[in-house]
């Protein structure tokens, strides 16, 4: 094992366990030697010349010597191309069936012996050789696929591919899901295989839980998605271009995809990045909406150990007059670590507790691992054995690994039939009085000295009734736990939307809820990777995420711990968490300085929590994450671009958090526009850099000129917050109420600033006129000079 899993899972759970990991990774690589055998000798195929090509439906079928495109455009303007007669289906990332083809998409020939479709928003021409561009319609290319390369094994067995792509000089690259170096994806390697980085995780590690084949790229040609739909274990390298400076000689960014099998397709969605990502959640589905209270400030702990803990670390939030919106439960609540139990010793009353909670206005969240002990006997493994719902081998032996209970078997979510019968465990956590869930440990995890840390890549799986191994599988395991999750809270309790996020996940996991940082390591480097993994995934479409606030591991300093909060309470998912083995992480125990500022970050956590409403709603509706890239509404500003230490908050504040220690100053980089310092009403005009105030007690927020903004007011009632437009300038903004934790229909209330003879005038658009603000209205920014 790595020294530090090693070390740290023996000094947590002794020696015992160490040696059945130990014994389990034998297993693991006995099993998969056996069961997958050395590819052995070869055979390279590219797809040779044109020969022929057939239109169908939104674009057709170009043949070649030795492989087959087909092409389609979609209602919408996405691109799907596959080779070797892959279709977009199946897939587990779509939401559904693909939209429809485009029927005025047709396919035709070109001049150079190629072939074409022409779209309103999207042209894609085939070269002789089987290039794949994708323009803007007004013929700038965004992207050119070259043809793909594919190796045999001669004596059978999936083929292995290769797909180089080029694009623009001056691109950047986001996005291949939850990374910690980013949000920018510099030069170098990337792996798509969801992974446990074993301990906690700093920018450097890489992959970790949530690896995803989508890549998001901005150039001044324009911005587009790429995903190219195959669940295998691959590897994506990247080099961003460079510019011959005015010599015509530019070199382009690169994006070569390999993997180890399955199709070769992709979906290209192109557009402005609201676009894109609109798109981008058609394809693949609208982000589930959190409950409401689920935007509020949340606690977590590895080790409570008790319900007398619980009970007095909520009462701490409550003797503080300190906003707290749930309390998370981890494995030490469990009876022996076991999924669906309760040690009763420890948490005599649960639902008694959860009562009591919930009259406080406190939510409780339990943890919720995939792998089941394997023990007979049980109520849930015998459950599962019954349901056939437990991952087996080649040889029809249940797969066993190892995790926090001892030997663990592990269902088959892939299985619809599992996934039924695991959604209906969700019952047990209700009636303990649980609100929502916390999906862990499911890339999925199986404990070993060495190797890779999950299942035998030759595990069964069932993939809807396909058949396979956990080579296809792997990555979609916690996309379809989430699957059985919210399918079985939607079951359990129709009335209430699930609350669940999940650790490891794949392209389309937002349809089921959200995720978290994970193990994020304690430390600067750690808050920085919090914030670029939230923007990351963001791009993928998962738009509901935040860091373990303080880090996991570890005792940050005071001031660490702060700044830590203060990001923390400007992102969706505000948490603080930290192991069993780590140092405190209520807000209380670094001193009554930083009390004083957490209190004062919580509070406007809560005044804005209106807005956070607003924003889930629209990432819902519109497929925008709350917390965006600074580039997002002007991705034609390079240094915008190349912006990763803030982000915009929805579309009217840009948060720039204090990411290193020692400071009370930070440059801040404007898109264009005017931004007022919230704090202090200090006006500026973007583009371009300015340098602000960051004291100990706040991190720098500022709001868009003519921004409209839904607040709570201090009786507890809503209110726009209105930030004076420039003068000759417009603007406004979306707001949606909240309509509670059930099913109603958002209502989007439309909104317009103008400045009219010194003053700021709101109205509500409706229809084709406008009507006065339903709410009450706070102008700010008024008389502030630039
Ligand atoms: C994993 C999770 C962490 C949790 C721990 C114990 O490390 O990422 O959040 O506290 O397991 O369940």
């Amino acid at each position: 094992m790595d020294g530090r899993g090693l070390v740290r899972s023996v000094g947590i759970f002794g020696t015992v366990q160490g040696l059945r990991a130990a014994r389990s990774a034998w297993r693991q690589r006995r099993t998969d030697a056996r069961a997958l055998p050395a590819r052995g000798a070869e055979r390279a195929r590219v797809p040779g010349p044109v020969s022929g090509a057939e239109p169908l439906p939104g674009g057709g079928i170009v043949r070649f010597a030795r492989s087959e495109l087909r092409i389609r455009v979609a209602v919408g303007g996405a691109v799907f191309w596959g080779w070797d007669g892959a279709e977009p289906e199946p897939s587990y990332a779509l939401d559904g069936t693909p939209p429809e083809p485009d029927p005025r998409a047709e396919l035709e020939p070109d001049k150079n012996g190629g072939w074409r479709v022409v779209s309103e928003r999207v042209r894609v021409e085939v070269s002789r050789h089987g290039a794949v561009e994708i323009r803007t319609p007004g013929g700038v290319v965004l992207r050119r696929d070259l043809p793909p390369r594919w190796w045999e094994p001669v004596r059978g067995g999936p083929a292995r591919w290769v797909q180089r792509t080029e694009v623009p000089a001056d691109a950047r690259f986001f996005g291949l899901g939850g990374r910690a170096s980013g949000p920018r994806l510099r030069d170098g390697t990337y792996r798509l295989w969801n992974t446990d980085p074993r301990g906690s995780f700093g920018p450097d590690d890489d992959p970790l839980y949530i690896t995803m084949p989508v890549q998001l790229v901005v150039a001044d040609a324009g911005t587009h998605l790429a995903f190219h739909d195959n669940s295998w274990d691959g590897r994506v390298t990247l080099r961003e271009g460079e510019e011959g400076e005015g010599s015509g000689h530019d070199r382009p960014g690169t994006s070569e995809v390999r993997m180890d099998g399955g199709p070769l397709r992709c979906w290209v969605v192109v557009g402005t990045p609201a676009r894109v990502l609109r798109g981008w959640t058609q394809l693949t589905g609208a982000p589930a909406l959190p409950p409401s209270w689920a935007l509020g400030p949340q606690h977590a702990r590895w080790g409570f150990g008790s319900e007398r803990e619980v009970r007095r670390i909520v009462a701490g939030y409550r003797e503080r007059e300190l906003p707290l919106s749930a309390v998370h439960l981890d494995i030490d609540h469990y009876d022996a670590h076991q999924v669906f139990t309760v040690d009763r010793e420890r948490f005599p009353d649960l639902p008694g507790m959860a009562k009591d909670l919930r009259d406080d206005g406190v939510r409780l969240v339990s943890i919720v691992d995939p792998a089941v002990k394997a023990e007979p006997g049980t109520a849930v493994y015998d459950s599962g054995a019954a349901a056939d719902a437990f991952v087996r081998d080649g040889r029809g032996r249940e797969v066993r690994g190892v995790v926090w209970p001892g030997e663990c078997v592990y269902p088959d979510f892939t299985d619809p039939r599992a996934r039924e019968w695991w959604g209906g465990l969700y019952e047990e956590r209700l009636a303990q009085g649980f609100s929502g869930v916390w999906h862990d440990m499911n890339e999925p995890v199986s404990f070993t000295p060495f190797g890779d840390m999950t299942l035998p890549r030759s595990a069964r799986h069932a993939l809807e009734g396909r058949g396979g191994d956990h080579r296809e599988a792997h990555n979609v395991y916690g996309l379809a736990m989430a699957r059985a999750g919210h399918e079985g809270l939607r079951r359990l309790r129709p009335e209430e939307r699930p609350f669940l996020f999940s650790r490891s996940g794949w392209a389309g996991m937002q349809r089921y809820g959200g995720t978290w940082s994970g193990d994020v390591t304690t430390g600067w480097p750690g808050l920085r990777a919090s914030l670029s993994l939230v923007l990351g995934l963001g791009l993928c479409g998962v738009p509901y995420s935040g860091p373990d606030v303080g880090g996991f591991d570890g005792s940050p300093s005071p001031e660490l711990y702060l700044r830590w909060f203060q990001l923390g309470a400007q992102l969706p998912l505000f948490r603080t968490h930290a192991a069993i083995d780590a140092g405190r992480r209520e807000p209380w125990e670094f001193g009554p300085e930083v009390l004083a500022h957490a209190r004062a970050a919580l509070a406007e956590r809560e005044r804005l929590r209106p807005y956070f409403v607003t924003l889930a709603h629209l990432a819902r509706l519109t497929g925008a994450p709350y917390a965006r890239p600074m580039w997002w509404g002007c991705p034609e500003d390079r240094a915008l671009r190349d912006c990763e230490d803030a982000f915009l908050l929805g579309d009217a504040l840009l948060v720039a958090p204090v990411l290193e220690g020692g400071t009370d100053r930070r440059a801040v980089r404007l898109p264009r526009g005017r931004w007022y310092d919230t704090a202090t009403g200090q006006a500026y005009d973007g583009p371009g850099q300015v340098l602000v105030d960051a004291p100990l007690s706040r991190i720098p927020v500022l709001a868009r000129g003519g921004s409209v903004i839904p607040v709570r007011g201090a009786d507890g009632g809503m209110e726009l917050e209105v930030w004076a437009p420039a003068a000759g300038r417009t603007g406004g903004g979306l707001v949606v109420p909240d309509m509670g934790d059930g099913w109603e229909r958002a209502e989007v209330e439309r909104y317009r600033t103008r400045l009219v003879d010194g003053r700021v005038v709101v109205k509500q658009i409706k229809g084709d006129g406008s009507a006065p603000p339903r709410w009450r209205v706070r102008v700010r920014g008024l008389g502030a000079a630039a």
